[in-house]
């Protein structure tokens, strides 16, 4: 999509769309160019209407020539909070892709917020994303290929279109299906990012095999769809004195393996990757943003299937660092495959640490769709990250990761379980993993619930959502090089 700032876009400027953001109130004021051209009945219609410019409220009306854009579409701001003027982007976007607009003028211009232009571009590539790949031509509708925000700043502008075409592409590589991304296909698209600055690695089975990663090689091995493991590396330009490891789980379906999950269940697991993907989106954006910090992207990816070599319940794995994990569930498999990558991010010698992963149905049970559950033992970190994530609008919510949840992990014939009883279930994990971390600060992120919506909520559709992408660039923008 084509991005143009405009300081004096207007009502003739040709487009599809022309949408104006509405400060709230009763009634909301309308700019003075817009009553001019469409006639006094404007007013009365916002009036009729009961159209109080709530947040992300919009009225779609045809102009019948009297714009220069065939249809207006005022758009709420509410108070103009960031959130929702990111909302309000969002709403616009998703009612431009639904009438296959390809030119939408964007006037948020009523509201003074910071980041004006920044806030704009994300909410609205965010609403205006659809994955239509797998329909026949003629059931897809038109993206938007030229945006021109009224009132737009250009520099960050351009910063803002790289993080929302990176988390654009985390969600493509979350709804593709899985027997279209498997973990060689996966690892195949984390290498065509490999540039100038990022080297991109990748180990096959064998290597995987002979390196003692026991975890990520046993939750593969049931699948004709051999396990990969990435490690993508970015190095600044200037050299960097601190480094970072991003680690994600890369299960490209999950079907719960021996412990098979019931069908409905296995329906969307094709988003278990998601962490994974949310780490290569953040490469991507990192690397094209240039940023001063040394950042390694790792990801284990593995298709967790129920075949003649699955590894099975009782079976006790070797894992990356020696040590043996006796399983209970070959279901709760993304720890498995994680503990291995954060040995392996360990042994770099980082200075921050952070995972993510849809871990657990624990996590979404306890925060919902909207909010990744946090896990760390460093307040520092947690503070950060919870800035980040505010700036950013993401959700993210600190949950405990004591001691005591520890000593869940008990077992008869191994140094460890890999589960627990029921209860506490994503804290659980959190400390399972927490066993494989030696050194760096480090934070696990659970995004089971944000990560892929089963319906439609605010400008997001069905499907991947890109979830914690801009917090994670935004945390590492934010570090101290
Ligand atoms: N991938 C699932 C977690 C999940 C659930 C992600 C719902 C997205 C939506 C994970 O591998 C899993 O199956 N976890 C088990 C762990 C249990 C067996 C200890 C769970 O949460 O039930
Ligand atoms: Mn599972
Ligand atoms: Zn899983």
């Amino acid at each position: 999509m084509d991005l143009i700032p405009l300081t004096d876009a207007s009502v003739d400027t040709a487009a599809d769309i022309l949408a104006v953001g509405l400060l709230e109130g009763v009634p909301p004021v309308l700019p003075q160019a817009l009553v001019d051209r469409m006639g006094p009945g404007l007013v009365d219609l916002l009036a009729a209407e009961k159209f109080e410019a709530k947040a992300e409220a919009t009225l779609a009306l045809p102009t019948l020539g009297k714009l220069g854009a065939p249809q207006l579409i005022l758009v709420g701001l509410g108070a103009g909070e960031p959130d929702q003027i990111r909302g309000a982007a969002g709403v616009v976007g998703m009612a431009a892709r639904k009438k296959g607009a390809q030119s939408v003028i964007l006037d948020l211009s009523a509201a003074s917020t910071a980041e004006l232009a920044s806030l704009a571009v994300v909410g609205f590539t965010a609403g205006n994303y659809q994955f239509d790949r797998h329909k026949s031509e003629s059931k897809r509708k038109a993206a938007c290929s030229t945006l021109t925000l009224a009132g737009g700043d250009a520099g960050s502008s351009q910063r803002a279109a790289i993080v929302a075409d990176a988390q654009a592409v985390v969600r493509d590589l979350v709804n593709e299906p899985a027997n279209v991304l498997y973990p060689e296909t996966f690892a195949a698209f984390a290498v065509s990012l490999a540039s100038d600055s990022m080297t991109v690695t990748v180990w096959d089975d064998q290597k995987i095999l002979a390196e003692g990663m026991g975890g990520l090689h046993a939750v593969g091995r049931g699948s004709i769809h051999k396990p990969c493991f990435v490690h993508m590396h970015y190095r600044p330009a200037g050299g960097s004195e601190i480094s970072v490891a991003l680690v994600g789980k890369g299960v490209t379906y999950d079907s719960g393996g021996m412990s098979l999950k019931p069908s409905d269940s296995q329906q969307t697991m094709r988003c278990d990757m998601a962490g994974a993907a949310t780490v290569v989106g953040a490469m991507q954006a990192i690397d094209r943003l240039g940023l001063p910090i040394e950042v390694h992207g790792i990801f284990g990816a593995a298709e967790n299937m129920n075949g003649a070599d699955s590894y099975k319940l009782g079976d006790v794995l070797t894992m990356y660092d020696g040590t043996t994990v006796e399983v209970h569930n070959t279901d709760a498999e993304g720890r498995l495959v994680l503990a291995d990558c954060l040995v392996y991010a360990s042994k770099l010698e980082v200075d921050h640490c952070l995972d993510l992963a849809t871990l657990t149905g624990a996590c979404v049970v306890a925060l919902g769709s909207r909010y990744t559950g946090l896990f760390t033992e460093s307040d520092d970190l947690a503070a950060e990250l919870m800035a980040s994530a505010d700036a950013a609008g993401d959700g993210l919510w600190r949950l405990p990761l004591a001691d005591h949840f520890r000593e869940a992990l008990k077992v008869e014939w191994a140094d460890t379980n890999h589960m627990g009883g029921r209860w506490g279930g994503a804290s659980i994990a959190a400390a399972f993993l927490s066993r494989f971390v030696d050194g760096p600060r480090w934070a696990h992120l659970d995004i089971a619930g944000p990560a892929f919506l089963d319906k439609p909520e605010r400008y997001y559709g069905k499907g991947g959502t890109g979830a914690m992408l801009r917090t994670l660039v935004a945390w590492v923008e934010n570090l101290e090089a």
